[in-house]
């Protein structure tokens, strides 16, 4: 039962603009960043100003009258769902940071080559996404709060796409995750069709997408088409030949896809996104600004800031809402978004600066780099290092 499949163009003939600041990795698809200080200019994130990560053109639904989406498999009541069916249902707005595993990309592959799109800190975006939440949806075929399996053994929901991407040989974009996390109301997962309360644009996911807070944004399935309920996880390439973490001893004569599962949840991660990598400053008095974030809904406990390559440190000041310190409590922080970070540091001649975050469940970024090197050059959570000159600069 398919739903209303509205035609994905075939190139790139009919891509939406975008705005001139951001650094594009990848034309065709296209894939690009802002530049590191626009994301620490707001909590949320502008749309524009968001990252973009597509694996093929643009869909175009224009008859949103006649769009659909489609739930089926295992499941006792299949349906096909109009937009309006799923306004029907209550709006929740849900702040949620999504990060591309392939953030910080670049800087992994300085250690040794990566297969990838390049990507420096800015693969991240924190936005106010609106729509209904999946376990509501997932109500109207029958399918209860909190279940774990349907009747007839359902066990994971599948989402697919409407785009067209080479590596599923011209096919749909998938992912999916488990029955438990879409069942559960307090995962949040979201079938969104606002972001920052306008409705979601082209880039990203008009007129549907899934947000899936606290994990990988891979799983964010975006120009909704169907929902299937499914025995096992999606079989689909970016489930099972990508977004995989593999151990440093794995290149392409050894590696073996079975052996690792999907990568979901994302580790604690940071950037300082006030500086560049190499920056030169008149004095040595330097703001050090950037965000921390965790996954699994993890708040963040703690950024420590260091002038001198990681030998001492001092503690950053974090915020989310405006003039109110944040706490990690799950009562007064949004639990799936990043905090902002920031330090006003001295430093008396050239220096290293580091951040590194500690999430709540004190699990803190690796040091170096190398040791969580993979030939896909996902998940670079280490240490941000970078480096500042102080002096005039010569003419
Ligand atoms: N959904 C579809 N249909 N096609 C895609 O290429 N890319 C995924 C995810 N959902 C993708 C998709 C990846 S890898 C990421 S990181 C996020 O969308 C990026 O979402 P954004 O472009 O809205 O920032």
């Amino acid at each position: 039962m398919p739903g209303v499949r509205s035609p994905a163009p075939t190139d790139y003939s009919q891509e939406p603009s975008r705005h001139p600041c951001l650094k594009i990795n990848s034309k065709e698809p296209f894939n690009a960043e802002p530049p590191r200080s626009a994301l620490i200019s707001s909590y949320v994130t502008p749309v524009e100003f968001f990252y973009k990560r597509n694996h093929g053109p643009i869909p175009i639904v224009d008859d949103i009258e006649r769009y659909r989406v489609s739930i089926f498999g295992l499941v006792e009541n299949p349906k096909e769902l109009s937009m309006a069916d799923i306004r029907k249902l209550p709006k929740y707005d849900v702040t949620a940071t999504l990060q591309c595993a392939g953030n910080r990309r670049t800087a992994m592959s300085k250690v040794r080559t990566v297969k990838g799109v390049g990507w420096d800190v800015s693969a991240i975006g924190n936005a106010v996404w609106g729509g209904a939440r999946l376990a509501d949806v997932l109500e109207l075929v029958g399918i209860p709060m909190l279940a774990i399996t349907t009747p007839s053994g359902g066990k994971h929901v599948e989402f697919t796409s409407v785009d067209m991407c080479k590596e599923e040989n011209g096919g749909p974009y998938k992912a999916s995750i488990p029955l438990k996390q879409a069942t559960s109301p307090e995962a949040d997962v979201l079938l969104a069709y606002e972001m920052n309360g306008e409705p979601l644009n082209r880039d990203h996911g008009f007129p549907l997408r899934v947000v899936v807070p606290g994990i990988i944004g891979a799983r964010s399935v975006k120009w909704l088409d169907s929902i299937v309920i499914t025995a096992e996880e999606c079989q689909g390439f970016f489930m099972q030949r990508d977004y995989k973490m593999f151990p440093p001893s794995v290149n392409w004569e050894n590696i073996s896809w079975p052996t690792r599962r999907p990568q979901m949840d994302f580790p604690v991660q940071s950037a300082i996104c006030s500086l560049e990598d190499v920056n030169l400053v008149n004095d040595g008095k330097v703001t050090v600004a950037g965000y921390a974030v965790s996954g699994g809904g993890r708040g963040i406990e703690r950024v420590d800031i260091s002038v001198d390559g990681g030998k001492t440190w001092v503690e950053a000041s974090r915020y989310q809402k405006p003039d109110a310190p944040y706490t990690a409590d799950d009562m007064c922080c949004d639990k799936w978004a990043w905090v902002l970070f920031k330090a006003e540091v001295d430093i008396p001649q050239d220096a290293e600066i580091v951040a590194k975050a500690v999430d709540i469940a004190a699990n803190v970024q690796p040091e170096d780099v190398a040791v969580i090197w993979n030939l896909r050059g996902i998940l670079n959570t280490s240490w941000h290092r970078v480096k500042v000159w102080v002096g005039q600069a010569k003419l």
